[in-house]
């Protein structure tokens, strides 16, 4: 039996970047042997096995091969007779199927290294299109490695449109397909995924509504610039689009409620933010209160940060202004109101009345 360090571990450690988890493959062993040496199964039917002590991950060499659409619609071959090479040449990308023994000699029959001097993320054979979910992972990966200079080979993309185009992107569960654009949301260049996605025509099977509308990428960039969390991120990308799409596209996907809500609430109130100094008092009220600034002021100050993302590194005077009314009607007390009598939605009504004059104060002051 051979054990083998493989894929990302062995990739980021040649590119110098720091190495999170460490997947092993294990060639020339049975399952049997496995289970002997005190590994344990992750699956019934998935030839993967944790280790008894680190709880990393060793997979049995294997050949996939495609039996149906979608998630789970996988059969695998793994048996003691299948070779590293045969392994590998299975993966997605050059510079992912790469491994490394104990010794650490690097094993690269299909030149990763070159690929990964030369900054081309390029697939490794036609297996590539054995699941449809490799084209939001090359995506994903061209958005975290472009600092680096990274682009996707010309034949992978072309291979990318012909998987678009054949419709089977449409098999990829919602579940699935969310994790990517999460993780491809949080890497340093988020726009590059979108970028490619649209390069290769699976954006119309994938966010249809992001398709059709030229979005704001200048924002979504500059949201991981300032290291945004992913719910701003989320919202730059879907800013401008129509509520109903909004809606469409958070629901399809399954984001999370999170990215949903602020999504949901830029698209709605990005402008009256941008025109902020401009507001009434009244408007500026209605607009806190339906943000419930005084339970979710996180959520307000979340929205500010992606309206101010979408200003173009200008200044956004607006967000210090939003900032300061927001603290003037969460400063408003409600207890000599309650002493005053007012109980119910008399209290309710005097509150509003308070804080409205305090942000007309705010406002002429
Ligand atoms: N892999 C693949 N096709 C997939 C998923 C994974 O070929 N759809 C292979 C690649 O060789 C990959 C390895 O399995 O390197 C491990 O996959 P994963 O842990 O998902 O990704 P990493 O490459 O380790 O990258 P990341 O840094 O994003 O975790």
């Amino acid at each position: 039996m051979h054990i083998y360090k493989v894929g990302g571990a062995v990739r980021d450690r040649l590119l110098g970047r720091p190495v999170s988890d460490i997947d092993w493959l294990v060639v020339g062993a049975t399952v049997e042997e496995m289970h002997a040496k005190g590994f344990r199964p992750v699956g019934a039917d998935f030839p993967v096995f944790l280790h008894p002590k680190t709880g990393e991950e060793y997979a049995l060499a294997r050949t996939e091969r495609k039996s149906g659409r979608g998630y789970g619609g996988f059969t695998f071959h793994a048996s003691p007779g299948v070779t590293l090479e045969e392994d590998l040449i299975r993966r997605d990308l050059t510079i992912n199927a790469m491994a490394e023994d104990e010794q650490g000699n690097v094993y690269d029959p299909y030149h990763g290294q070159r690929d990964l001097t030369a900054r081309i993320l390029r697939h490794v054979s036609p297996a590539f299109a054995e699941d449809p979910l490799r084209v939001l992972r090359v995506a994903r990966f061209a958005a975290r490695y472009a600092p680096l200079g990274f682009k996707v080979a010309d034949e992978t993309l072309a291979l990318m449109r012909q998987i678009s185009a054949s419709g089977e992107l449409q098999a990829l569960t919602a579940e699935r397909s969310w994790k990517e654009i999460e993780r491809a949301l949080m890497e340093a260049e988020p726009q590059v995924f979108v970028q490619v996605l649209r390069a290769c025509g699976a954006l119309t099977d994938l966010m249809p509504e992001l398709a059709a509308h030229e979005q704001n990428l200048a924002a979504l960039q500059r949201a991981a610039e300032r290291q945004q969390p992913l719910n701003v991120r989320w919202a730059c990308l879907l800013r401008g689009l129509e509520p109903a799409q909004i809606k469409a596209l958070n629901q399809r996907l399954k984001a999370p409620r999170e990215c949903q809500e602020l999504a949901s609430l830029v698209g709605e109130f990005a402008d009256k933010g941008d025109k902020a100094l401009e507001l009434d008092a009244e408007s500026l009220l209605e607009m806190l209160q339906k943000f419930d600034v005084y339970r979710r002021p996180q959520r307000f100050e979340e929205f500010i940060a992606a309206c101010e993302m979408a200003a173009q590194g200008q200044s956004y005077p607006q967000g210090e202004y939003l900032r300061g009314a927001v603290a003037i009607v969460r400063a408003v007390d409600v207890k000599p109101l309650v002493e005053a009598g007012f109980t119910g939605q008399g209290l309710g009504a005097a509150l509003r009345e308070k804080r409205l004059e305090a942000l007309k104060a705010y406002k002429n002051g």
